[in-house]
């Protein structure tokens, strides 16, 4: 059942190349320049006349929410917050007239996300889901949706779920682009074509994975990780930090890079291993410099990069490699050798990698 894969986890690492294009086929049709998407299309008015979105959720669908944030406001310029599902349903929340509430679980049975739609419909919102789950109490509770179609994921710590929420988000973003004019035809297209070529690249970045595992064999017995990203790759570094706390029970931070220097530059020294996500896009260079300063304090670097970087190789202690693709779509492919950095990390301090200590599949108590 494990299809000749250690842990699942692994299996589900493996399976994103085609669990994304389970994702989007029949929905974007490249040649034609189409993306259908029947929960979207019926109710494409409450969207373009959304004057905000709020994105509810925990954990790492809360951190696809993150990134799906930067994809809307980028390419759709629909303003959005994203809130964690348990602090959103404790604070009265303001929800508008025209607030479109999207809900993000994989298994679409957490509590506190359940609450949160309760507490959005009784206020007017209308609630859209992205669920894994076929069939799921969130994906019921909601007015209408979309399903990731990863297949089952049983590992607790969440991979493909994540790259699948993305892969969704997006095309809700692009499609919600074109229905306001917000993004011409060629470079609808262009988006197109490059989300197509995702799963291509995935198995690119997989290949790297002998790699990643020396990575890990360095720097397993460390007692802190710093993770830091920019810009779309933020919530990447959160992600990255989230995965390797949860299976590995090294304590792990992700931090906006330029935050650094507002507190958590005075943890770094040589023990300090910090990965750091630089791919040739957006804010590059200032991540450059954010790495010159770990640098000068002996910090230990794992960048993420770009193919055929340079600079930052010439910096890190180790680099690792993803293909280029346009900035918004980066998160697809940074997030994997941090999934595969956390796995080996795991395996190799003798972890139960599937089933985590004190953590359930699906959290239905709050
Ligand atoms: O099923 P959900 O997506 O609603 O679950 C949310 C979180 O419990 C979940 O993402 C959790 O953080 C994972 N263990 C992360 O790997």
């Amino acid at each position: 059942e494990k299809g000749g894969y250690d842990h699942f986890m692994l299996k589900e690492i493996y399976e994103q190349p085609n669990a994304i294009v389970d994702t989007y086929r029949g929905r974007m049709l490249v040649d034609k320049g189409i993306i259908r998407m029947a929960g979207v299309d019926d109710n494409i008015e409450k969207f373009t006349n959304a004057k905000r979105i709020i994105i509810v959720a925990c954990g790492t669908s809360w951190h696809a929410g993150l990134v799906a944030e930067y994809i809307f406001e980028d390419i759709a310029r629909i303003p959005v917050e994203v809130e964690y599902a348990s602090e959103f349903r404790y604070r009265n929340p303001i929800i508008n007239k025209n607030d479109v509430v999207i809900a993000i679980s994989q298994s679409g049975e957490t509590a506190d996300t359940m609450a949160a739609i309760k507490l959005a419909k009784e206020k007017g919102a209308f609630v859209f889901g992205v669920c894994n789950v076929v069939g799921s109490s969130i994906s019921r509770e909601t007015h209408a949706g979309a399903y990731t179609h990863a297949g089952p994921e049983i590992g607790v710590a969440s991979t493909k779920a994540f790259t699948t929420q993305i892969t969704v988000l997006s095309l809700i973003a692009l499609k919600l682009a074109k229905a306001k004019g917000e993004i011409n035809n060629a470079d609808f297209h262009y988006h197109l074509q490059e989300l197509d070529l995702i799963p291509g690249k995935i198995k690119k970045a997989l290949e790297a994975n002998d790699h990643i595992k020396e990575v890990a064999k360095k720097y397993m017995n460390a007692a802190n990780f710093l993770y830091l990203g920019r810009g779309f790759n933020f919530p990447v570094a959160l992600e990255g930090a989230l995965k390797l706390k949860e299976i590995s029970y090294i304590h792990a931070e992700g931090y906006p890079a330029a935050e650094m220097k507002h507190g958590p530059i005075a943890l770094i020294d040589e023990k300090m291993p910090v990965v750091v996500i630089a791919t040739k896009k957006g804010h590059y260079e200032k991540v450059v410099s954010n790495i010159q300063e770990i640098k000068s304090r002996e910090g230990r670097i794992i960048g993420i990069v770009t193919e055929g970087d340079e600079d930052v190789r010439s910096m890190a202690n180790y680099v690792i490699e993803v293909p280029d693709t346009i900035e918004a779509f980066t998160p697809l492919l940074t997030t994997i050798p941090l999934q595969l950095l956390s796995y080996h990390i795991a395996v190799m301090l003798n972890k139960n990698v599937d089933q985590p200590r004190n953590l359930a599949k699906s959290v239905t108590v709050e």
